[in-house]
This record gives structure tokens, C-alpha cells and sequence, in this order.
């Protein structure tokens, strides 16, 4: 598993040209890919590349490797955003947020020129939903309210807790998470907006319609998939 997604964050570095601005993702996909650029950032094989982290971990990450690091507030634009994800639909819907850093993901990942995902090919499958809940960052008072709204989609909602000594976890923005499994979901792009009208919602972790590039590592090798 570890090598498939070495694997794919090797082949990303083939997308990485001199002068580009790189969202950072999250997680333990990306973590390879950060470490891989980082290399060849310090051995001059890349010039005047810069990260822009998705969240606190992606930012250590990016530091301790030699990526220089910038916010979103102080680029033009971000032309490529590399990122893992939890599920992937045939469509290129995916489901994100494992990590808890599906805001800042989203934020970055929908304004980027390209969108490239890297996954392992057990993230494969033929409708979101089918393994993973869907992360939802709410504000912390309304994580009750929520749950029990979320019931009208028919799904259960459940707050996620770091560990019973340290309470829930709380994500880099300072909200709580609701895992939520939906029987089935049909319509991702739908729900998605769906559930980002409810208040209190920051924001869910189906990101639809914004991949554009997909590498998954198999057994075989890396398969692409691409709009
Ligand atoms: C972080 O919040 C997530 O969206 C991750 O990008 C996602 O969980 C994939 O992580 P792994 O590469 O560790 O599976």
C-alpha cells in the first residue's frame, strides 16, 4: 500500500514546472509528494516553486522539507493543487476529510488551474458513499442541530472524537467534524450543495466536478484518469 502511494506521488512530480504556486494537500499521499518536491526543490532540480499548505500539518511539512510556503492571500493564483482523497467515484466525484482538512482543501483545491488527485486504487469505487462517511465541518454549537437534521437525507451523523481522554477532534479552523453515512448517494454535486445550505455547516467533504486529473497507483503501475 505504502509503495502504490509512493508511487503516484513520484509520478506527480512530472506535473511540477519551474515557477508554479502548489497547493499542498493533506494526508498520507501527499505527505510523500511534499517530501519528493521538497528534494528536488533543495537540489535545484525545480526553481522558484512555492507551496501553499492546506493546513497546519501540510505547512510543517512543507517547512521541514525545504518547500517555501506562502498563504493564499499573498498569490495571484494557484496554478496546480496536489491532493489524496478518501473515495473516488468514475465520474471523479470524490469524498475527502479523513484528515479533518477538508475546508481548507476545498478552498484551495476549487481556485487551482489543475486539480490532480493521487490515490491508491483501494479508494476506487463505483458510488461515493459506499465506504466512507462524509465529513462535514460544522461550528462547534450547532454539531446537535446538525446531526439531527442531516436525518432528513437519510443518514446518520456522528460527531468525531479524537480519543475519549482528549474529546472531539477540532479541526484548524477550531470547528467539529460529523462523519456522516448516507444510505446512497446519488446525486454528489447535489449534495453537496445541499448540505452547505444548512446553518452551520462550514463546509462537506464531496468535493464534485473539481478533479480534473486523476493518478492512481495499482499493482501494475499508475493508471491515469482525466476529464
Ligand atoms: C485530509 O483531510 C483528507 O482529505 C486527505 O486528503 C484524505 O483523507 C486522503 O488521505 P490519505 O492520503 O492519507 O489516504
Amino acid at each position: 500500500m505504502e509503495e502504490l502511494k509512493r508511487a503516484v506521488a513520484r509520478e506527480a512530480l512530472k506535473f511540477i514546472e519551474d515557477d508554479m504556486v502548489v497547493g499542498l494537500g493533506t494526508g498520507s499521499t501527499t505527505a510523500y509528494f511534499i517530501e519528493y518536491l521538497g528534494k528536488l526543490i533543495m537540489e535545484g532540480e525545480l526553481e522558484d516553486v512555492y507551496g501553499v499548505p492546506t493546513s497546519h500539518q501540510s505547512r510543517l511539512l512543507a517547512i521541514e522539507n525545504g518547500i517555501p510556503v506562502v498563504g493564499l492571500d499573498e498569490v495571484d493564483a494557484i496554478d496546480i493543487a496536489v491532493d489524496g482523497a478518501d473515495e473516488v467515484d468514475p465520474q471523479m466525484n470524490l469524498i475527502k476529510g479523513r484528515g479533518a482538512a477538508l475546508t481548507m482543501e476545498k478552498i484551495i483545491e476549487y481556485r487551482a488551474g489543475t486539480f490532480l488527485v493521487l490515490v491508491d486504487e483501494g479508494k476506487l469505487v463505483e458510488r461515493l458513499g459506499q465506504r466512507m462517511p462524509v465529513p462535514i465541518e460544522v461550528i462547534p454549537a450547532a454539531w446537535r442541530a446538525i446531526a439531527e437534521e442531516i436525518e432528513v437525507f437519510n443518514a446518520e451523523a456522528e460527531l468525531r472524537m479524537a480519543s475519549k481522554k482528549d474529546g472531539p477532534v477540532v479541526t484548524d479552523n477550531g470547528n467539529f467534524i460529523l462523519d456522516a453515512r448516507f444510505h446512497r448517494i446519488d446525486d454528489p454535486l447535489d449534495l453537496e450543495i445541499e448540505l452547505n445550505n444548512i446553518p452551520g455547516v462550514v463546509e462537506n467533504g464531496i468535493f464534485a466536478d473539481i478533479a480534473d486529473v486523476v493518478l492512481v497507483g495499482t499493482k501494475d503501475g499508475v493508471r491515469k484518469m482525466e476529464r
